[in-house]
């Protein structure tokens, strides 16, 4: 399949963007920058021994877009762009649904008049809020807490419209949980641009010496060891959750929407204890107050994904960790400096 990736340099993006290389798929990624590196791209091509196309397109300006649409024939869309960090997206709102629900409208704007009705989105777990049980199936209620997540929800009742108005649009939404790890080269991973927000790259660069402390948010929550649960995926496994999708658009067309998780959860401690036998560190940490919008425990019913994709998730926290570890030790830095 010819394939147009969003957000293709991007920590979920790249790895998705080499299993479809690698499975033969024609690709052509479209990405701003903010928030990843060119350098990805040479990475990419190392591991693939593929040439990748690449188009610096915001997605809010639909012109170039536009006239990438036209001149090519794609099979389907994975629509991965966006903003991301929770606590960013409370500060600066409209920032967020200008970059997420605009820059997507004008995707699917574009994608309507090329003529391409294929697409996969990436959603989120965090649509659920604080869900009323675990784990979480697909038919749990829908109560994003924040700017962010309500994004992810509308960019979802935006394509669940437009399906409804024209079958022909074949959409999956995917919800992942909590992706973390890297490739097994040890060539692409996570790279946050600042102080990371997430758990796993924040245990790595306190690991890899480049910062000082984990603060552990909260050991009073009610759950076995009173630190936060949740569903950690590995990125690679994550990956290949979309090129089942794009299997499952073609042969059996409509609108669904799955989760991508492990059916697992792993606390706090358990991950830097997990992160520590791997790399032979300790990691220092205290704990301070909860995070303010931080939920107890979350972990996804993988079951629906595996009926209806025939996907599952294989590899495990220590694989997760491992791999996290070789990325942060050969790439102390990232891809360099600033994503420049
Ligand atoms: P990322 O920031 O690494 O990748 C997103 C990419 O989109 C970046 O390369 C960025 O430069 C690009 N981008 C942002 N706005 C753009 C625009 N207007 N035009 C063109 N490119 C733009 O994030 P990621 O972790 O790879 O996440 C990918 C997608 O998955 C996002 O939509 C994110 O919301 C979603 N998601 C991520 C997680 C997670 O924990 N990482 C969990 C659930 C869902
Ligand atoms: C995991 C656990 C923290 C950092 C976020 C978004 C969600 C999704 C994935 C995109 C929690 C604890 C963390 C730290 C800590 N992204 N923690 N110290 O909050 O589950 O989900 O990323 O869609 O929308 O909300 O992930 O990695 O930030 O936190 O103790 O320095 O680690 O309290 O229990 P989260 P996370």
């Amino acid at each position: 399949m010819r394939v147009l990736v969003t957000g293709g340099t991007g920590y979920i993006g790249s790895h998705t963007v080499v299993e479809l290389l690698q499975a033969g798929h024609q690709v052509v990624i479209i990405d701003n920058l903010s928030n990843s590196s060119h350098r990805v791209l040479e990475r990419i091509e190392h591991i693939c021994r593929k040439k990748v196309e690449f188009y610096e397109i915001d997605l809010r300006h639909p012109s170039a877009l536009n006239d990438l649409m036209t001149r090519n024939k794609f099979d389907a869309v994975i629509h991965f762009a966006g903003l991301k960090a929770v606590g960013e997206s409370v500060e600066k709102p409209l920032a967020y649904y200008e970059n997420n629900v605009g820059g997507s409208l004008n995707l699917f704007q574009a994608m309507a008049q090329s003529g391409i009705k294929n697409l996969v989105f990436s959603s989120s777990a965090t649509v659920y809020g604080d869900p009323d049980r675990v784990p979480i199936d697909e038919h749990a209620v829908l109560r994003p807490s924040n700017p962010y997540g309500r994004t992810k929800l509308m960019i979802e009742q935006i394509l669940t419209d437009l399906h409804a108005s024209d079958q022909q649009w074949n959409v999956i939404l995917l919800r992942y949980f909590n992706p973390i790890g890297a490739h097994a080269s040890g060539l692409i991973g996570e790279d946050p641009r600042d102080i990371p927000n997430n758990l796993l790259p924040y245990v790595a660069q306190v690991a890899g010496g480049r910062r000082a402390q984990l603060s552990v948010f909260g050991d009073d929550y009610e759950t076995p060891d009173g630190t936060g649960v949740r569903d950690y995926i590995h990125v690679v496994d994550l990956a290949l959750g979309h090129l089942r999708a794009l299997e499952k658009i073609t042969s059996d067309p409509g609108l669904l929407c799955c989760n991508l998780g492990t059916g697992t959860g792993y606390s706090v401690l358990e991950v830097v204890k997990t992160f520590s036998r791997i790399c032979g560190i300790t990691i220092p940490y205290t704990v301070v107050p909860r995070r303010a919008g931080d939920i107890a425990t979350c972990y996804a019913d993988p079951t629906y994904a595996q009926k209806t994709l025939g996907w599952v998730a294989e590899r495990d926290l220590l694989s997760m960790c491992a791999d996290a570890w070789r990325w942060q030790e050969q790439n102390p830095d990232g891809f360099g400096g600033n994503n420049d």
